[in-house]
């Protein structure tokens, strides 16, 4: 199976995408998580991306797009059939084409891109009260997911961290980016008959049941 998570910041992209890969077998592919991990080693392209990340801008396509090609290409996407969960990406037209690209050299095609709709006044307080785990990336909210003992993940005891780029200001820039640039590509996908839209406002639960209805038709 082949998709794409779409959503503005916040919209529970991540949260979803956990769930999703738990129950079909596909490897969770995250940009932002990443460039994260290229920063936290200090690689050349991770001490790029950080220039834009901390600004709340997007990566150049370029980049992102070589990074992409090159996770396709893990033992774990060809183990599932070359499937994939991508969260976070593609972010732009220009991504979203060179995705297609990717996927018609396998002679393959994405199955659905899914949109997580949040309205954006409900974002800033979703991504300002996230809470992440730094060693399972488990993610947390102060007031909607709390962990069992404050400040400390459920699964391995590791205390919490707030991201960088969570500040009120870089959310509001991100979300800017976002109209921008990736809201665009509702319609791109739209046009291909690919999207599937999503309440993301709902319980966590029910926004997980709603996209499980639609994916079971597949498996
Ligand atoms: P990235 O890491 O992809 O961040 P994002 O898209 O801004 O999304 P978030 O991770 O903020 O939110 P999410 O939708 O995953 O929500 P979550 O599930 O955590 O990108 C970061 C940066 O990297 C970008 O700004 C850019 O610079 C760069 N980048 C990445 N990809 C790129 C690309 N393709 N091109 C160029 N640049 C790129 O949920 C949020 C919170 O809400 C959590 O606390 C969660 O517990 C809570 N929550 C989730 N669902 C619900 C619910 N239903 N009800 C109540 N609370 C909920
Ligand atoms: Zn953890």
């Amino acid at each position: 199976m082949r998709i794409v998570l779409l959503g503005p910041p916040g919209a529970g992209k991540g949260t979803q995408a956990k769930r999703i890969c738990e129950t079909y077998g596909i490897p969770h592919i995250s940009t932002g998580d990443l460039f994260r991990e290229n920063m936290s080693k200090d690689t050349p392209l991770g001490k790029k991306a950080k220039e834009y990340m901390a600004q709340g801008l997007l990566v150049p396509d370029d980049l992102v797009v070589d990074m992409v090609e090159d996770r396709l290409t893990h033992e774990d996407v060809l183990a599932a059939g070359y499937g994939y969960l991508l969260d976070g990406f593609p972010r732009t037209v220009h991504q979203a084409e060179a995705l297609c690209r990717i996927n018609a050299k396998r002679d393959c095609e994405l199955d659905f891109a899914i949109n997580l709709d949040v309205p954006f006044d409900i974002l800033i307080e979703r991504v300002s009260g996230r809470r992440i785990c730094p060693t399972c990336h488990a993610t947390y909210h102060v007031k909607y997911s709390k962990p069992k003992v404050e400040g400390v993940c459920d699964l391995d005891g590791t205390p919490l961290y707030q991201r960088e780029d969570d500040k009120v200001e870089t959310v509001k820039k991100r979300i800017e980016v976002y109209q921008d640039q990736t809201e665009p590509l509702i319609e791109f996908y739209e046009d291909k008959q690919k999207i599937i839209n999503i309440n993301g406002l709902q319980h966590m639960k029910d926004v997980f049941d709603n996209i499980e209805k639609i994916l079971s038709g597949v498996n």
